[in-house]
């Protein structure tokens, strides 16, 4: 069951937070800020964002050392949000450590370390949790409920832009972006990814594409283009789901308005003379339904917590960490491959990817 709460916990989580740069800070804020949750310490490899930390939240204290944190008895958790090519080594080492973890996404870089990883975690009978934050974006889940409910008929496609000036970053835009559209699909559209194709566009390293292209193609169901690039010269965050009752646009960037509703589309209208099918334009009502104003990231972290005391299963688990994975794998191999279509193997591991 899918909990929310923030109150109900045994004792509070005792965490620390490894990776300090551009993300780290909206973590260490969020769990100062959690009732439910003690920041033990943070761990950061760079003296002068350590040095920032420390400015920043008087008294908290500071390491280097992974080996001192993952070592240490009054920590029960460790929130990773180091760059994705150190997530295994960091992972694997907090898991055999006995800690439950969150790590940033994607979970790894390649399925087999993320397949392994969730082993590590079964066999310890420890949380891993990939922070997949859209899928605790109140916006998000309207609009899964919207397509739940049948509200926007059959689902015929989806199409996303997420595109804005950089941040650039080693593992190229599909490692960065692609996880939030596949969670926010994958949560949406209740198939897995059968199938995947990308293309791309490298501007200044060959090996880095700062843009790219994915089509998506869900077992049985629709089909979904995401448009992802660094290179753009405004901030853009659109996903329009376009179904047989109504259409969706979901703009990230509208904070106080993020989701409309249009009573838009065609219709087959009945035949005048047999064999005369026509199509007539439907142009109804846009809604503007309201979104509860939560930061994703505090729902995300009153997951975690509630779900250590528990055992119950985080919204973001490990299934939907891994069935990302590998698709980021497949999509990989597409780009390589000039865009040819690659399946999708799915080991589902049991776990329900979205509940
Ligand atoms: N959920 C989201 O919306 C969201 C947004 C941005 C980034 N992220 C994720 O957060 C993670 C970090 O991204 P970022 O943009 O902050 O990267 P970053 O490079 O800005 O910061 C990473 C920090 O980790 C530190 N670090 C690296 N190895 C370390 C180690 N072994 N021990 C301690 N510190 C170490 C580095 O010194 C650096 O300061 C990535 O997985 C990224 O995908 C998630």
């Amino acid at each position: 069951m899918f909990h929310l709460g923030t109150t109900e916990c045994a004792r509070p989580v005792r965490v620390a937070v490894v990776g300090y740069g551009y993300w780290g800070p909206n973590l260490v804020r969020n769990v100062l800020q959690h009732a439910d949750m003690r920041l033990v310490e943070v761990c950061e490899l760079d003296e002068s964002r350590a040095q920032a930390c420390r400015q920043r939240h008087t008294g908290v204290r500071t390491t280097t050392r992974l080996e001192s944190v993952l070592s240490n008895p009054d920590t029960d958790a460790v929130i990773v949000a180091t760059p994705p090519r150190t997530h295994h080594a960091i992972v694997a080492a907090a898991l055999r450590a006995g800690k439950h973890v969150l790590v940033e996404k994607p979970l790894a870089t390649t399925s087999e370390q993320a397949r392994e990883l969730v082993q590590l975690a079964l066999d310890a009978g420890l949380l891993l949790m990939p922070g997949h934050t859209f899928v605790y974006s109140p916006a998000v889940n309207l609009v899964a409920d919207l397509i739940e409910t049948g509200e926007i008929g059959d689902v015929h496609f989806v199409t996303s832009s997420r595109m804005n000036l950089g941040k650039y970053q080693h593992g190229g835009v599909l490692c960065d972006l692609a996880p939030h559209d596949l969670s926010i699909l994958l949560r949406w559209i209740d198939s897995p990814i059968d199938q995947v194709s990308a293309t791309g566009c490298s501007v200044f390293r060959a090996d880095t594409p700062e843009t790219a292209f994915m089509t998506l193609q869900f077992a049985g169901g629709p089909t979904a283009n995401v448009q992802l690039s660094w290179l753009a010269p405004r901030k853009v965050r659109q996903i329009v789901v376009v179904g047989s009752r109504r259409m969706v646009v979901y703009d990230d960037t509208a904070s106080d308005e993020p989701v409309r509703v249009y009573d838009r589309g065609m219709d087959v209208a009945e035949p005048v003379t047999f064999g005369e099918h026509q199509l007539t334009y439907r142009s109804g009502d846009v809604v503007i339904p309201w979104v509860e104003p939560t930061e994703p990231l505090a729902l995300e972290l009153a997951d975690f917590c509630h779900c250590i005391n528990t055992g119950d299963e985080p919204r973001s688990n490990a299934a939907l960490g891994l069935a990302i994975v590998e698709a980021l794998e497949a999509a990989e191999r597409s780009l390589g491959a000039d865009g040819a279509p690659v399946a999708v193997h799915g080991q589902w591991l049991g776990g329900p990817v979205a509940t």
